[in-house]
């Protein structure tokens, strides 16, 4: 007999664990070169009125869905009828897609953690760029560098394997053993090493200009239809920022005591996520400007040119390459747990309504699920973000075809449906009884106003600026 599936241990657990699913590559990657793209304080100014009015209400929202269901997604939405099934099908689906490439992500950390250590002592595996003369020499050596790693399958699938083999450790120790008890200790930590980060980058001769593009307003991002194309990216980044619309805060929501006060972790989580967003936009941001690179690079900010920030650094650089990318990695570790639990928990849930009892031992569902994402990750790391000519579906690369399909498609359409869902289908109750149950629900008024006028409308248009970046539609 299998026991129960998992219940956190406390609060502080619980909130450590969901602050460390939300905070990930995301903040600290997607955040800053998307706000180096998308015009700086702009792009911030949206991002933070989009958490308030509809990241909050949708965390209200999924978490209180889990609890009330005390299932993972599937079961969640099929548990307000039959017919919605399908939405937490998709909160099962495309956290598995987002895992194949989450860790192939997680897996360039590794390495790049592992090159600064090997550029700090001299060893053969640094990254070649240590003690580059100028911000020049420093970004051709990083370019290099990254390029030959990328293209080189059998390091990058080996970086995966080791990702996402702890991940599954991690996930096989259990809701509060497991996921619980690694996210108490990782999350404080990263915390510190970001503030050690911060320090050191603000620091830096001509950092001001970093401060300055974050946050001086400056609205030139917003002429002519510009401004909706800033809401559709700010939007997507923060829905994926929060973790939400792929069931991760249904299935965290699950394993909550029902004496919890569902309304306070809801203003938390994001709040944390935010700060910690920012707060990254500070080690990043002022470094960039310091050394002279440019912060517009897109998703090679985070390898190439951080990385040459880090070789032009001198001979602290290599140190300070380390703690970051550790960072990072702890931050993408606590996220992908998270992922994987997302699938594992659903699929527990059906076994033991199928064998009672007799369910699915965690172990083996999440060897079973592990094991496809491993997998399918392979493609992803063989194909190096595109460079290595496997075959390559509708022209895009894996990691940019798993991505549109998960965080482009899934994610806006299942969150943008449950709002319709609670806003004017079967109506909030469910979430505002579950709500009151450990507490008054302060923000009730604000809840059912956003999730009916607000939420929709956002995400909608979410899914379309996805849509159209991805295909290059030029809609807005
Ligand atoms: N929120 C995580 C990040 O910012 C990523 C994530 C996406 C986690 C989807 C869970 C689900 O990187």
């Amino acid at each position: 007999m299998n026991q129960k599936k998992g219940q956190w241990g406390s609060n502080f657990g619980f909130l450590m664990a969901a602050i460390g699913s939300a905070v990930g590559l995301g903040n600290i990657w997607g955040f800053s070169y998307k706000m180096g793209k998308a015009g700086g304080f702009a792009f911030l100014l949206i991002y933070l009125i989009i958490v308030v009015f509809v990241g909050y209400v949708i965390m209200v929202s999924e978490l209180a869905l889990g609890r009330s269901a005390g299932k993972g997604v599937v079961h969640a939405y099929r548990a307000i009828g039959k017919r919605y099934t399908w939405i937490g099908m998709m909160g099962a689906l495309s956290p598995f897609l987002i895992l194949a490439f989450y860790s192939v992500l997680g897996g360039y950390c590794l390495r790049y953690a592992a090159g600064n250590i090997g550029d700090l002592l001299g060893l053969p595996f640094g990254t070649g760029g240590a003690g580059a003369m100028g911000a020049e020499a420093a970004s051709a050596a990083s370019n290099d560098f990254f390029f030959r790693f990328v293209a080189d399958q059998p390091s990058a699938i080996g970086y995966h394997l080791l990702f996402i083999g702890l991940t599954i450790l991690i996930v096989v120790g259990g809701v509060s053993k497991g996921i619980e008890s690694f996210s108490k200790v990782a999350m404080p930590a990263l915390f510190i090493m970001l503030c050690i980060t911060i320090v050191r980058s603000v620091t830096l001769p001509g950092a001001a200009e970093g401060l300055r593009f974050m946050f001086q307003p400056d609205f030139r991002a917003f002429q002519g239809t510009g401004w909706i194309s800033v809401l559709a990216i700010a939007g997507g980044q923060a829905f994926f920022s929060l973790s939400l619309g792929m069931g991760i805060m249904v299935t965290y929501g699950s394993y909550l005591s029902k004496n919890e006060n569902l309304e306070r972790s809801a203003l938390i989580i994001p709040i944390a996520d935010t700060v910690v967003a920012i707060m990254a936009g500070l080690a990043v941001m002022p470094a960039v400007f310091a050394l002279g690179m440019e912060p517009d690079s897109g998703p090679m900010l985070l390898f190439v040119t951080l990385q040459a920030v880090f070789s032009s650094m001198g001979t602290i650089g290599p140190l300070f390459g380390f703690l970051f990318y550790t960072l990072v990695f702890i931050a993408a570790i606590t996220s992908s747990i998270s992922i994987l639990e997302a699938v594992v928990s659903p699929w527990m849930d059906w076994t033991e309504e199928k064998y009672g009892t007799e369910r699915v031992s965690r172990k083996k569902a999440t060897l079973i699920v592990g094991g496809g994402a491993l997998l399918l990750g392979c493609i992803v790391a063989a194909d190096g973000l595109g460079t290595t000519g496997i075959f390559q579906p509708l022209g895009f690369c894996w990691l940019d075809f798993f991505d549109l399909l998960s965080e482009g498609f899934m994610m806006p359409l299942g969150s943008m449906m449950t709002a319709v869902l609670l806003g004017w289908l079967i109506g909030p109750e469910r979430v505002i009884n579950e709500v009151e149950i450990g507490s008054e629900f302060r923000t009730k008024r604000f809840y059912i106003f956003c999730l009916r006028f607000v939420t929709p409308f956002v995400m909608l248009l979410v899914l379309i600026g996805q849509i159209d970046q991805f295909f290059h539609l030029g809609i807005f």
